[in-house]
């Protein structure tokens, strides 16, 4: 069963067939949910448009979240052709490199920490506020994509952990307020995979050692389980589910100690 036929999904977040929105991207598609995509600036533009294509998709157009005109512009630019949606996929992060290596406080500054909640946090918000007329009414839903950083300190991670947490709270404020529409908004916190975005952060590498010897599992998880967990949140299987944060992460969260 298709159980995401007849939805239209905004996928924002898609650089490479590495990326966490690819394999959202792919398991929505899977279920029958017809996709449109953004893409950050004109490098991406080429790349974005030939993934689209390969779901079947003829929508991608370009939007910079730190632009509200190029938010704007994007949605009512997707008006054109689809004059409401269902489900919007937020999978954006950003800091500067020298954010996220040595320690919280040598690499901590004002700019690194406006960029990184600007673009990581405040941008989940943005998009909502732009999308909310095309998804009211209709059993919407918003996914955003979230890191254990929120609610524990770990090395290197750095200002992305409050700007995570900013992030989660976000959620449940969007969830408290869209609610009445019929929106329902949950993130999923996923464990490292070796992406673009997470290539910036140092010793990615170790992150996911120790994910893959101390999580319940024992190993990393793959775009897939995130896409796969992604497609039932969007979902009416989903229907009673909102403000939560998704594990996604072979367990890892949940393990206190082990003597592996
Ligand atoms: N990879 C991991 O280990 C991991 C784990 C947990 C959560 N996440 C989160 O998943 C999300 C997706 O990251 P990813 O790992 O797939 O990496 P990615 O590099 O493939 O995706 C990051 C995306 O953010 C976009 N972006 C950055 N700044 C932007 C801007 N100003 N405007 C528009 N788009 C912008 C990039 O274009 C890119 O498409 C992020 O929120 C990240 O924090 C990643």
């Amino acid at each position: 069963m298709a159980f995401l036929k007849g939805k239209r999904a905004v996928i924002v977040g898609l650089a490479s067939n590495r990326s966490i929105a690819w394999g959202i991207a792919q398991a929505l598609r899977n279920e029958g949910a017809e996709l449109a995509f953004s893409y950050q600036n004109s490098k991406l533009q080429g790349r974005v448009e030939k993934m689209a294509g390969e779901l079947g998709s003829d929508i991608a157009a370009p939007m910079d979240v730190a632009e509200d005109h190029e938010i704007n512009k994007f949605f009512k630019d997707l008006r054109k052709t689809w004059e409401e949606f269902d489900i919007l996929v937020h999978s954006v992060a950003f800091a500067p490199s020298d954010q996220l290596e040595g320690r919280y406080l040598d690499s901590i500054n004002r700019e690194g920490f406006r960029v990184a909640h600007e673009i990581s946090s405040y941008s989940l918000s943005a998009l909502a506020k732009t999308a909310r007329p095309m998804m009211s009414n209709r059993n919407g839903a918003i996914l955003t994509m979230s890191y254990l950083g929120a609610v524990r300190a770990l090395p290197s991670y750095n200002v992305m952990g409050p700007a995570k947490a900013s992030l989660e709270a976000s959620v449940r404020f969007l969830a408290l307020d869209l609610g009445s529409e019929g929106i329902r908004v949950n993130a999923i916190s996923a464990g490292p995979i070796r992406t673009l975005a997470a290539s910036g952060v140092k010793g990615l590498r170790q992150m996911m050692k120790k994910t893959s010897e101390m999580s319940p599992l024992k190993r990393n998880v793959t775009i897939k389980d995130v896409g796969s967990a992604a497609a039932f949140l969007c979902s009416d299987l989903a229907a009673g589910v909102t403000g939560q944060v998704l594990y996604v992460d072979a367990g890892y969260n949940i393990v206190g100690m082990n003597f592996d």
